[in-house]
């Protein structure tokens, strides 16, 4: 029985960590700021870039998900800790398909900048359509409290793991954090 995720879905998980931190910390700035300024526009570009990598990177992860062979939960994990673990997990692939998705309807609806990267433009399938702009909008701004509420279980939960529990929570998805190292 394998002890830890697949070599692949770990170097995922962690570029998804490092991407999607940045994109939330980004969004919530630039939803302080008003409308039209700087820096929000610039960063909004970023924000924005950064949410379409994650939401190809959240395909790659779901195709190697589904073709590898996942561990099994640690032994000490009660069945409640199970079932909370597994809803966490649940609710944060779900997120990082949701949030790209409704993002993309309101920019493209809204007809906003689409640029990536300072490149190319993704097309606007959306435009000038009044009623997707508006589902999009509310939907990930809503979302965006359920995005900060999940991520932080999820982060909180893993130092609970590594600094009270010390068990193999974290070597699972980062082997080379061994749990006993003597
Ligand atoms: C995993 C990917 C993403 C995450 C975690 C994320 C997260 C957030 C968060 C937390 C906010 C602040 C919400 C608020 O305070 O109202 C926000 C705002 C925003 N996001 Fe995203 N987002 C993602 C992807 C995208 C994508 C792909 C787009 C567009 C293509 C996008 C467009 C926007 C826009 C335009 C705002 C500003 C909304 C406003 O202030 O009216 N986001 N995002
Ligand atoms: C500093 C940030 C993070 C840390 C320390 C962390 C830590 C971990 C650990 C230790 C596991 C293995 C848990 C287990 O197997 O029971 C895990 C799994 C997972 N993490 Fe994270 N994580 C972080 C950020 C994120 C983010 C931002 C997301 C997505 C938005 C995410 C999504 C997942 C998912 C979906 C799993 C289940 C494994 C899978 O099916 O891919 N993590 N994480």
């Amino acid at each position: 029985m394998t002890a830890s995720y697949d070599p692949l879905l770990r170097k995922i998980h962690w570029a998804t960590a490092v991407l999607f931190i940045a994109a939330m910390l980004i969004g919530l700035y630039c939803g302080l700021q008003p409308a039209g300024t700087s820096p929000r526009r610039e960063l909004l570009e970023v924000h924005k870039s950064l949410g379409v990598t994650l939401f190809f990177l959240a395909i790659l992860r779901l195709m190697v998900r589904a073709t590898t062979v996942a561990p099994s939960e640690p032994s000490s994990f009660s069945p409640l800790v199970r079932i909370v673990a597994r809803l966490n997990h649940w609710a944060l692939y779900a997120i990082l398909f949701a949030m790209p998705v409704t993002g993309y309807m309101l920019s493209s609806a809204g007809g906003y900048s689409l640029r990536y990267f300072w490149t190319f433009s993704w097309p606007h399938l959306f435009a000038g359509n009044k009623a997707v702009e508006r589902a999009g909008e509310v939907a990930h701004g809503t979302l965006a409290y359920l995005v900060y509420a999940v991520v932080t279980l999820h982060i909180a939960a893993t130092l609970w793991h590594v600094v009270v529990k010390r068990d193999e929570t974290l070597s699972r998805m980062w082997p080379r954090a061994s749990r006993n190292p003597s």
